[in-house]
């Protein structure tokens, strides 16, 4: 459920009819509702209802812009970053450090002594030389670094290859096999408060069983800890539920709500504080990318729909083979066969082959839907073209939230050494 919606014939976001952010903004822009950022924020958290200790995270990886982290803040998330930049945009939107967990798989020694600096909460130890790392650096400087050990349960997630975390091939955590001797070495380790496990095996899944089947393993290595006289008090479960893409799929991903009853279920007996760091089924449907028709062009088979968006601005179906919704923001009712592409000079440059959608022809809107996670944050200047706006809307208003940057800016940042000639 979202909030944007048909009325009077035309797509709005929450009050705002998008023909107005076109015009008063141009042509690509990604549009977030903030209202339906909050409504998918707590049914995330009502979905957990019945897990007694819980810390949510938002994956501001999904989508870090300041004005969508300040909306989560206020819903009482936290952040899970894996950069030092993330974690500096988590502060700045009001994020409490504490409750800010550092992921991520190549942290560097100057990324973990920052973590330190500003106090955050929990560091996700990817592997044992990492955690050695972080221990001497929190010892040199006299703290104690609360961390816990990501595991690879070696799972499938049954999700695209280039998101799937958790089989034993993909680069993240420590084998679940060898965690206990790892988990053993580090914990003895002064400088570092060891206090349980992480857990994430990929991103938009659609079945709950591979989440089941990954955090069964987790529950019975967390026995196996505390058999060995360890004090596991924390379990990261990470992300991962998936969202619907595709208008009418019989695909459905889970609810937050089935998801939390699974979750709920399985770790009943853990006796732990969970933590979860949900990023696209809080961010996704919360966004769209607009976009204007520039050109109709014939093609062999069906036409060209050549719009002013292109895969610098949303990369998924380039990168992934993603789906998104191609939806007129003024639909006539009729409809059209075409491939949908943008500007860019390749024909990866493509959303949508020979697919049925609204007709539309040069100077009308469209939106990719599902458009906000993953979309404006992956974006890039490829083709010398802008660097993507974003706006979030509010009831009846709305607000820039992030910049047109235009090619000449980013030309500004590059020098001709004077010894070419
Ligand atoms: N936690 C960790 C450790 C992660 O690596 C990720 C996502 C998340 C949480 C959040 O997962 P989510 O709840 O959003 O599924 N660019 C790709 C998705 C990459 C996901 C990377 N990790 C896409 O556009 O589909």
């Amino acid at each position: 459920m979202n909030h944007f919606e048909l009325r009077d014939g035309v797509m709005h976001a929450e009050d705002i009819p998008l023909p107005r952010i076109a015009e008063e903004i141009g042509t690509p822009v990604y549009v977030y509702s903030r209202a339906t950022l909050e409504r998918h924020a707590q049914a995330f958290r009502d979905g957990l209802k019945d897990v007694p200790r819980k810390h949510l995270a938002f994956a501001i990886k999904s989508n870090p812009n300041l004005g969508v982290l300040r909306v989560l803040a206020r819903q009482g998330y936290g952040a899970d970053v894996v950069s030092g930049g993330e974690l500096e945009r988590a502060l700045a939107a009001g994020m409490a450090a504490e409750d800010i967990v550092f992921s991520g798989v190549g942290k560097t020694r100057a990324e973990l002594a920052q973590g330190l600096d500003r106090g955050i909460g929990q560091f996700n130890i990817e592997h044992e030389p990492e955690g050695i790392a972080l221990a001497e650096i929190a010892l040199a400087k006299e703290m104690t670094a609360p961390a816990v050990l990501r595991v690879n349960p070696d799972v499938d997630a049954g999700t695209h290859a280039k998101i799937s975390t958790g089989k034993a091939d993909n680069k993240f955590g420590v084998g679940i096999d060898v965690a206990p001797e790892i988990f053993a070495r580090l914990s003895a380790l002064p400088g570092l408060n060891l206090r349980g496990i992480a857990v994430h095996i990929g991103s938009q899944l659609t079945s709950l069983a591979p989440f089941e089947a990954a955090f069964k393993r987790v529950g019975e290595l967390v026995a196996d800890l505390r058999a060995a006289g360890h004090s596991i008090t924390h379990v990261d479960l990470g992300g991962g539920l998936g969202v619907p893409y595709r208008a009418g799929d019989n695909i459905i991903p889970p609810s937050p709500a089935d998801y939390g009853a699974m979750v709920a279920r399985v770790t009943r007996d853990w006796d732990v504080t969970l933590m979860f760091e949900p990023g696209r089924v809080i961010a996704g449907n919360s966004g769209v990318l607009l976009t204007e028709t520039l050109w109709v062009k014939p093609g062999a088979t069906h036409p060209f729909v050549i719009v002013d968006a292109a895969m610098n601005d949303l990369a998924r179906p380039a990168l992934y083979d993603a789906w998104h919704d191609f939806v007129a923001v003024k639909p006539s009712g009729e409809t059209m066969t075409a491939s949908i592409v943008g500007p860019v000079c390749e024909t990866g440059d493509t959303f949508a082959r020979d697919r049925l959608i609204d007709k539309v022809e040069a100077g009308d809107l469209a939106v990719f839907c599902s458009a906000g996670a993953y979309g404006a944050t992956m974006a890039s200047t490829y083709n010398s073209r802008s660097l993507v706006p974003e706006v979030l809307v509010d009831g009846d208003r709305y607000a820039v939230v992030a910049d047109r940057i235009a090619a000449g800016t980013i030309m500004a940042a590059e020098r001709v050494p004077d010894w070419i000639d």
